[in-house]
């Protein structure tokens, strides 16, 4: 049985009700687990306060600001985790950015500027935050990454992400031979498109969803709440096996040729 009862998660990544954080929060409560929400700092506080309401349901036990670009940031993060829990079973990472420029238009043309902000945040964060959970994981644990299919396929609109991603698949493997010993297991989602913020700025994200509507073996994409079961499953002992792997999480969509 899918349990988290007495684990302590921290998620990553919720901007709004559609962000895919909020879907894998969602599921992981339901499971069990004691949850920590970090958010994206703006000055005004506006983020704060949208993603303090949205999570108020879930009771989450901590509620941090943490800009990953931000070192001292992350580190007040952990600290908090380490002074009020005192060890951390689950990482969630899920999020990523990259400048609009470099996503859309020509790939050679990608600048210095945007692709040192894309893997930064996209995917230096992962192995940041892992190597900050990996004292707080004493008694082993799960780290769950989001990645896309343009790790391994060449997607109109994705560019530079791509690369971010492909960057971030290989953190999971290199993170997972590393932690392994520890009995912290690490892996990464491949999530089919979803409508969000981020997903936004992809263009013709929309084309890309009716796309996998016409070919997925699902005949659909999938939501936010699939892909959040997928992570409470990788997260739980269901998956005690497993390490270093890319789960599909797409309707079927990766398997087709034509
Ligand atoms: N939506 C999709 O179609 C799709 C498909 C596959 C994978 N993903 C991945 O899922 C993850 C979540 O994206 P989403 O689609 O839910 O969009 P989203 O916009 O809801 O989430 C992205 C999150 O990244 C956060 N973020 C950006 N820069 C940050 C920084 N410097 N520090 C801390 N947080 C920062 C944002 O605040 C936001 O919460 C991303 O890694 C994305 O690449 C999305």
């Amino acid at each position: 049985m899918l349990d988290l009862t007495g684990k302590n998660a921290l998620v990553t990544g919720i901007a709004n009700n559609r962000s895919i954080a909020w879907g894998i929060a969602q599921q992981l409560h339901k499971a069990g687990a004691k949850l920590g929400i970090t958010y994206l700092p703006d000055e005004k506080g506006k983020m704060e306060k949208k993603v303090a309401e949205l999570v108020e349901p879930l009771r989450p036990s901590l509620f941090l600001p943490c800009n990953v670009q931000n070192d001292e940031q992350v580190k007040s993060t952990f600290e908090a985790i380490r002074n009020q829990w005192g060890s951390l079973d689950i990482l969630v990472h899920c999020l990523a950015f990259a400048n609009k420029d470099d996503l859309n238009g020509d790939f050679s043309q990608t600048s210095r500027a945007g692709f040192q902000t894309a893997l930064d945040v996209s995917t230096y964060s992962l192995i940041l935050l892992a190597g900050a959970a990996k004292p707080l994981m004493t008694q082993g644990g799960s780290i769950v990454t989001l990645s896309y299919l343009g790790s391994v396929r060449a997607i109109p609109n994705y560019n530079v992400m791509g690369v971010a991603k492909a960057g971030l698949e290989a953190s999971v493997r290199y993170l997972a031979a590393e932690l392994g010993p520890l009995q912290i297991r690490v892996n990464a989602i491949s999530a089919g498109p979803i409508r969000t913020l981020a997903s936004s700025a992809v263009g013709g994200i929309l084309d890309m969803i009716h796309h996998v509507e016409k070919v997925a073996p699902l005949r659909r994409t999938v939501t936010q709440i699939e892909v959040g079961n997928a992570a409470a499953f990788l997260c739980s002992n269901l998956a005690s096996g497993i390490t270093g792997q890319v789960l599909y999480v797409d309707a079927g969509y990766e398997i087709m040729g034509m």
